[in-house]
């Protein structure tokens, strides 16, 4: 397997030389290089863009797009001519999304383009999340995936990405290339951060009970409204949870099973972590639709245990 580092040359190992390198199939590297050159407009486009709402026109008089569907156009622009997709389905478009040019594709693809956007004026960071099946079906239990990835958005751009042999983290250079950080990221024993989602006057009586138990022994907050850097920072600093419970008033809570859930739980159980949504693994869940929304607690396995537990134990 490829390294950063061996014997005492130290050399950067592009994400692609990589993924080649870890014996993944031809096909699905392609997929995850587009999304690395759709991340480099992207980026740019946050960097530099106008914060223009969708809609209004710039000084040149051009048509504005918002960050969250011009990120749409760049990814279904550079999926839809890969030759390798069979479906796609974004966050920002309501119905399954066809491929109409001619294509073998074997893989399928959900995605949420920009995570977070609505952190962009306040410059937060912001994240795409991505999730590959082998086949045509988008609507399967998130355990079948063949890989998932996020890009990050932050003071650096990185990539962390799963196919199903371990978590690893690239960056973009100054060529706008991905190079290796790390390999095998993992997570263990209990949480040192925790990062809660929702109005906690919503909470209920199980996971109030769960965050109190949290606070008392210790466990940090850091929680930034932004679901990609707040997962960024469980898997990176390797030892944290990150909820978005069911509300009162909200039993399905906020975030999204094919675009947001399903990607994260599978890199975080490629972590040795685990994702439930209280009561069940969040990648065993039926989808019943492609906005299906579920509750989620995500971390370490003890952390998502221990939510487990008291909420089985308040609620039943
Ligand atoms: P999106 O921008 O794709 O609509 O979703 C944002 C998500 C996620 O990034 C974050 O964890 C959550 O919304 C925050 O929601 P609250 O503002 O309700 O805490
Ligand atoms: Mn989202
Ligand atoms: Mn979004």
């Amino acid at each position: 397997m490829a390294s950063a580092e061996r014997g005492q040359t130290k050399y950067q190992v592009n994400l692609r030389r990589y993924l080649r390198e870890s014996g993944v199939d031809r096909d699905l590297i392609r997929i995850i290089c587009e999304i690395a050159n759709a991340s480099k407009y992207i980026i740019n486009a946050i960097r530099t863009g106008d914060l223009g709402v969708a809609g209004t026109s710039n000084l040149y008089g051009e048509q504005q797009l918002a960050l969250d569907v011009l990120s749409d156009r760049i990814i279904q622009k550079r999926l839809m001519f890969s030759g390798v997709v069979a479906k796609m389905a974004s966050e920002e478009v309501d119905e399954i999304v066809e491929v109409t040019v001619p294509t073998n594709g074997r893989y399928s693809v959900a995605f949420d383009p920009l995570d977070g956007s609505s952190l962009v004026d306040v410059n937060l960071a912001v994240g795409t999340i991505v999730s590959i099946y082998e086949g045509d079906n988008l609507l399967q239990p998130g355990r079948n995936q063949a890989a998932s990835l996020y890009v990050l958005y932050g003071p650096r751009t990185t990539m962390v990405v799963s196919t199903g042999n371990g978590v690893h983290e690239f960056a973009m250079n100054q060529l706008m290339e991905f190079d290796l950080v790390q390999e095998n990221i993992t997570l263990e024993g209990p949480a040192r951060i925790y990062a809660p989602g929702g109005l906690r006057s919503k909470y209920t009586e199980g996971t109030e009970k769960f965050v109190r138990s949290l606070e008392a022994s210790g466990t940090k907050l850091r929680y930034s409204g932004g679901f990609v850097p707040d997962i960024n920072q469980v898997l990176i600093k390797r030892g944290g949870v990150f909820m978005y419970p069911h509300l009162n008033g909200l039993p399905s809570g906020k975030l999204r099973l094919l675009y947001e859930l399903n990607p994260m739980a599978y890199l975080v159980e490629q972590a040795g972590g685990a994702a439930s949504n209280g009561k069940q693994r969040i990648l065993d869940i039926e989808p019943e639709g492609l906005d299906h929304c579920a509750p989620v607690f995500i971390g370490t396995q003890e952390s998502v245990a221990l939510a487990e537990q008291f909420i089985r134990e308040q609620e039943g």
